[in-house]
C-alpha cells in the first residue's frame, strides 16, 4: 500500500554532491517537503564548527537565490585521532582518501567515530535556523561495500549489525544517518513554521 503526501512545499538545497542530495530528498519527500538541487558554489569558511560552515554557506547562498534553502555541513570525528577529520573530512577525503584513513588507523584498537552533520535554513526575509545530526559508530578495518560516497565504506554504525554504510541502500542508512536526524529535525521544525 502507499501512503500519498501532499508535497506542497518546495525548498533549495545548495550542493553539487548527488549522493546528499538524492538521501536529504528521500528524507524529506514523505514529510511533503519537495527538495530542490541547486549545484551552485557555496562559500565555505574555515572553522572548527560544522553548523558555523553551514549557517554561513546559507546566508551567502540565500543572498544569491533569493529563495529559501538549505545547506549542509558534515563531517567524521575520529575519536583515536583526537576527532580529525571533522571539519576537514571534505579536504581529507579528496587528498588521503578512504586508504589514507585506514593506514593512519594501522594497530589501533578504539576504532570509535561519529558522523555529524549540520543543516542550516535560510529565508530572504534573514530568517535562519541549524539542525543537527549524529551517528555513533566505529572506523573498520578494510573497506566494505560500494553503496554511498566518501567515507561510507569504512563506517559502520552501532545500530546496523556490522554493515558499513556503503552495504546499505539509501533508505537503510537513512534509517540511523547523521544527515538523515539533522534533515528529520529541520523537516519538523519546516512544516509548522511553513502552516
Ligand atoms: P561536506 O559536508 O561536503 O564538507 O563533506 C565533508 C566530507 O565528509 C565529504 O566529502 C565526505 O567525504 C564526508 N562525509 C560527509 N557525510 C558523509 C556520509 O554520509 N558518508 C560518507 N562520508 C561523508
Amino acid at each position: 500500500m502507499f501512503l500519498s503526501v501532499d508535497v506542497s512545499l518546495e525548498l533549495l538545497f545548495v550542493t553539487r554532491n548527488r549522493h546528499k542530495f538524492e538521501e536529504a530528498f528521500n528524507i524529506l519527500l514523505p514529510m511533503g517537503i519537495k527538495l530542490k538541487q541547486a549545484p551552485i558554489e557555496r562559500i565555505e569558511v574555515q572553522s572548527e564548527d560544522l553548523s558555523e560552515i553551514a549557517l554561513i554557506g546559507a546566508k551567502n547562498a540565500v543572498e544569491v537565490l533569493k529563495r529559501p534553502l538549505v545547506v549542509e555541513d558534515a563531517g567524521l570525528f575520529i575519536k583515536s585521532l583526537n576527532g580529525f577529520p571533522g571539519p576537514y573530512s571534505s579536504y581529507v577525503y579528496k587528498t588521503i582518501g578512504v586508504d589514507g584513513i585506514l593506514k593512519l588507523m594501522e594497530n589501533v584498537n578504539d576504532r570509535s567515530a561519529y558522523f555529524k552533520s549540520a543543516v542550516a535554513f535560510c529565508s530572504p526575509d534573514g530568517k535562519c535556523r541549524v539542525f543537527v545530526g549524529e551517528v555513533h559508530g566505529e572506523i573498520a578495518f578494510e573497506a566494505r561495500g560500494s553503496g554511498g560516497f566518501g567515507f561510507d565504506p569504512i563506517f559502520i554504525p552501532y545500530e546496523s549489525d556490522g554493515l558499513t554504510f556503503a552495504e546499505m541502500s539509501i533508505s537503510e542508512k537513512s534509517l540511523l544517518s547523521h544527515r538523515a536526524r539533522a534533515f528529520r529535525e529541520f523537516g519538523r521544525w519546516f512544516i509548522v513554521e511553513m502552516k
